[in-house]
């Protein structure tokens, strides 16, 4: 009577044992299924060459997201007050319709400002701005923070700062925005191809663009190719080195001829080769004469010869740590 019990026991322990392995068995294959079907579609989208063309007639790119975007704005990085006011002020003067901002510059307040005092329609004019990693567990929070602080209705783009922890879910908040109207467009900065393969398997909307680092003495030749492969615009931080390093490439011997042989600056020459690369560009100043300088970079055209004598500048040397 005793040993019948314990088969009862024994089987029924088996039983159970099977059922839970089946079940476990099942839901890592699920898991897999899911990890193959995303990273299959970065796989497509990198084979399809989904790359967005440049229209230089209306100096604009159409984004994944269906909007336009400007080829060439203003990086307000390091302008406050009333230096950020009036370089976006005079930015809009010249011709400039794309704003680059983020909640770590302190200055979104000055540019809501700039904007709404411009008397220009808002739907003619495209902001970017970024929340900072420290806000990441709070997104909700600094997504408020930023439309109150511009106090233009809407934001175009909003951006990653960096990749940090809870980055994901910061995204997937912003997502829930684009839902309801109060953002247009998302994206990341400082994002390559090692983040954003692990990055993308874990969001529903494709970024529409990336903004990293690039000018001719960090070309990101290898990551530029990856992300304009799935159909994200590139956009290029310190196109001149950022402050302290511009005259390194402002001065550089091949970059000086070439700008003589079309008779335009340094700067234009670098910008100009950005847009040929299919970088969008977005260089810093609080020059009125730079700035207009910086729009007036469609009228020439690099030679195949020249595109490569910069990119042969390459020095894979980067000015920031990010
Ligand atoms: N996502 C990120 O992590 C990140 C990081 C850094 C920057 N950014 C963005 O990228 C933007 C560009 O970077 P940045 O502003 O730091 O550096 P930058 O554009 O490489 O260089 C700005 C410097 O170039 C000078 N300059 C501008 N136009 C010129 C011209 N035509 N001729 C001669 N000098 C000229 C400016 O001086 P003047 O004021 O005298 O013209 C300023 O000192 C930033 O403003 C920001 O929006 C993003």
């Amino acid at each position: 009577m005793k040993k019948k019990k314990l088969y009862v026991i024994l089987a029924i322990i088996l039983i159970i044992g099977f059922v839970i392995y089946i079940s476990l068995n099942g839901k890592n294959k699920q898991k897999e299924n899911e990890k193959i079907v995303n990273e299959n579609v970065i796989e497509k989208l990198e084979q399809e060459k989904n790359i967005a063309k440049f229209n230089f007639e209306t100096k604009s790119v159409k984004l994944n997201s269906g909007y336009e975007m400007p080829l060439n704005g203003l990086g307000t990085y390091s302008l406050t007050g009333d230096t950020c006011y009036n370089a976006v002020s005079s930015a809009l003067k010249s011709g400039v319709r794309l704003i680059d901002t983020a909640y770590m510059y302190g200055n979104e307040e000055e540019i809501g400002k700039a904007i709404r005092d411009s008397g220009i329609p808002r739907e003619e004019i495209f902001v970017i701005t970024k929340i900072y990693p420290s806000q990441f567990d709070n997104p909700k929070e600094a997504i408020e923070l930023a439309l109150k602080k511009l106090d233009i209705e809407y934001i175009d783009m909003m951006l990653l700062h960096h990749p940090g922890v809870n980055d994901v879910s910061a995204y997937k908040e912003m997502e829930k925005y684009v839902g309801i109207g109060k953002i247009r467009s998302l994206g990341l900065s400082n994002w390559y191809v090692k983040e954003l393969k692990e990055f993308l398997p874990q969001v529903n909307i494709m970024p529409a663009l990336v903004q990293n680092e690039i000018h001719p003495y960090y070309q990101e030749n290898d990551v530029i190719p990856f992300i304009q492969n799935l159909g994200i615009i590139v956009q290029g931080w310190y196109p001149f080195g950022g402050r302290g390093h511009t005259s390194e490439l402002l001065n550089n011997e091949t970059i000086v001829k070439i700008a003589n042989n079309h008779n335009v600056s340094s700067a234009q020459v670098i910008l100009r080769w950005n847009l040929q690369k299919g970088v969008v560009v977005i260089p810093g100043s609080s020059n009125p004469n730079h700035i207009k300088e910086n729009t007036d970079i469609y009228r020439f055209e690099l030679t195949e010869d020249e595109m490569e004598q910069i990119n042969n500048l390459d020095r894979n040397e980067k000015y920031d740590w990010y």
